[in-house]
C-alpha cells in the first residue's frame, strides 16, 4: 500500500496512541483555551490524529457549534471515528485529507495544530491553507515540540529521537509562522520542550 512515511507510520501507532501519548504531548487544555471559541463557532483541527483535543474543544463549544478534524492517516482517522461515536458527539465531522492541498469550501473561527505541524511534510503550504480557511476574527494555534534549547547536552538527543518518530524540530516554523501571521504571539515551555503559538486575521 502506499503512503508517505508518516501514514506508515501510524499504521501501527494508531492503536498504541492513545495509551502513550499522554507521557510526551502536553499543553492541550491550554493551546485550546488560545483559541478562543465559544458556543456555534467552527473548529477545525489539522492533523487531529485520534481525537485527543476534540473533548477540550467541545467545552466551549457547549454542545454546539462544530468540529472538523482533517488528518492524512486513515488509521488515526478510524481511531478519532470510535471515539466520537463513544461519546455521541454530533457537531463532529472527520475529513480524510493533506493539510497541505486542504480546500474545504468553508472558514472557519479556530484553527488548531497540536503536534502535527512538526510532522507534516510541506508544512509552510499547510500554514497558508489553514491562512485561507480562517475567518475574518478568526485565530490560529499551533501547539508543538520546540528545539529543547534549554536542555543541554540533552537537546540533541531528545531532537534525534523525534527525528526517527518523523518530527523535524529544527525547521523555520516562527519565521514562517510571522510571515503567514505578522501578529503572532508565541510562549515557550519547559526550556523549549514545547511552543503555543497564536496567529489571528482581522
Ligand atoms: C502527533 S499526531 C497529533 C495528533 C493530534 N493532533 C494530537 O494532538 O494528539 C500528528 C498527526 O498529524 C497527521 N499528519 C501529518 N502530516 C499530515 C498531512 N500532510 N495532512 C494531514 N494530517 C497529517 C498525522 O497523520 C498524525 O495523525
Amino acid at each position: 500500500m502506499a503512503g508517505t512515511g508518516v501514514q506508515k507510520f501510524y499504521r501501527y501507532h494508531a492503536y498504541v496512541y492513545d495509551g502513550t501519548r499522554w507521557m510526551i504531548l502536553h499543553g492541550r487544555r491550554r493551546a485550546v483555551a488560545q483559541l478562543r471559541v465559544g458556543p456555534d463557532s467552527r473548529v477545525l483541527e489539522v492533523g487531529c490524529g485520534t481525537g485527543l483535543n476534540f473533548s477540550y474543544i467541545q467545552e466551549p463549544l457547549q454542545g454546539s457549534g462544530q468540529i472538523t478534524g482533517l488528518d492524512f492517516s486513515a488509521d488515526m482517522l478510524r481511531v478519532a471515528e470510535r471515539r466520537v461515536a463513544s461519546q455521541g458527539w454530533d457537531n463532529v465531522e472527520l475529513v480524510e485529507g493533506d493539510a497541505t492541498t486542504m480546500q474545504l469550501g468553508r472558514k472557519f473561527d479556530g484553527i488548531l495544530f497540536a503536534y502535527s505541524l512538526t510532522m507534516i511534510p510541506g508544512w509552510p503550504e499547510a500554514l497558508r491553507r489553514a491562512r485561507e480557511h480562517l475567518a475574518p476574527g478568526g485565530r490560529l494555534v499551533v501547539l508543538d515540540f520546540g528545539a529543547f534549547r534549554g536542555w543541554g547536552p540533552l537537546a540533541p538527543v531528545m531532537r534525534t529521537w523525534l527525528r526517527l518518530n518523523h518530527v523535524d524540530t529544527l525547521a523555520g516554523y516562527e519565521e514562517e509562522l510571522r510571515a503567514v501571521f505578522p501578529n503572532l504571539t508565541i510562549s515557550r515551555w519547559l526550556g523549549g520542550y514545547n511552543f503555543t503559538a497564536v496567529g489571528t486575521v482581522e
